[in-house]
């Protein structure tokens, strides 16, 4: 298993002073940063686009994980690919070719991922597996921060870990979506190893205080 990655959403962040943001959460011990793209289409919101990476890039070598709501994907995977994502995941409902689309990322030398929401099936891993560098799985339904973790992802997340291991791949499994202080030890148990939180990290007064309770929960 590698080790685990706690990766602020910064959805929750201050956009107004976004670069401060990241360098501060970044500076507090967090391993990635978890980005996240809306487009009031595939969900009812409406956030930042590829002009953005653009400008964070430069600030930081840490792995930017580019989280894809909109459809279609092909077009925003070329665009986030050339704005320096180091990780771009995309929801399969998404796309008209899932296969395709996973293709794209690789080609641009970019690691790929597909994103299950609270009702997608397992079966959309099937024949995906061995091109995935990461599966994310939601425990909210996209489109908003600050949402309640959803419980059944608990179990979809235990399914998951073991086609990953009977893979023999290394495939990050990252869950996005009502991750806490008070949940995070439960989801590590059911086999994620990569942990998306926005509001409560950047809802916290101490950046650094959180990331470390977090990853004291996790190191158990
Ligand atoms: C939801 C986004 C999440 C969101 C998580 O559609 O994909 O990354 O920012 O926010 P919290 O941690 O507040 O649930
Ligand atoms: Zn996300």
């Amino acid at each position: 298993r590698q080790p685990p990655v706690i990766a602020p959403s910064i959805l929750s962040a201050n956009f107004a002073r976004l670069g401060a943001e990241v360098d501060a959460v970044l500076a507090a011990g967090a391993q990635w940063i978890h980005f996240d793209v809306m487009d009031n289409h595939y969900v009812p919101n409406l956030t930042i686009g590829p002009l953005v990476l653009k400008s964070l890039r430069p600030l930081t070598a840490a792995p930017i994980d580019v989280h894809l709501m909109v459809k279609p994907v092909d077009a925003m995977i070329e665009a986030f690919a050339d704005a320096g994502a180091d990780l771009i995941s995309f929801h399969p409902e998404a796309s008209e070719h899932v296969d395709r689309s996973l293709q794209l990322i690789r080609s641009r030398g970019v690691k790929a991922g597909l994103v299950l929401n609270p009702a997608t099936p397992l079966s959309v891993l099937d024949h995906t597996l061995d091109q995935l560098d990461l599966v994310l799985v939601m425990a909210v339904n996209p489109g908003f921060g600050g949402q309640a973790f959803i419980p059944g992802a608990l179990g979809k997340l235990t399914r998951i870990r073991a086609l990953i291991d009977a893979s023999g791949r290394d495939v990050r499994l990252e869950v996005d979506g009502g991750v806490k202080v008070d949940n995070i030890a439960a989801i590590a148990a059911a086999g994620a190893d990569t942990f998306v939180a926005g509001s409560a990290i950047f809802g916290a007064g101490d950046y650094g205080a959180i990331i470390a309770a977090m990853t004291a929960q996790i190191a158990v």
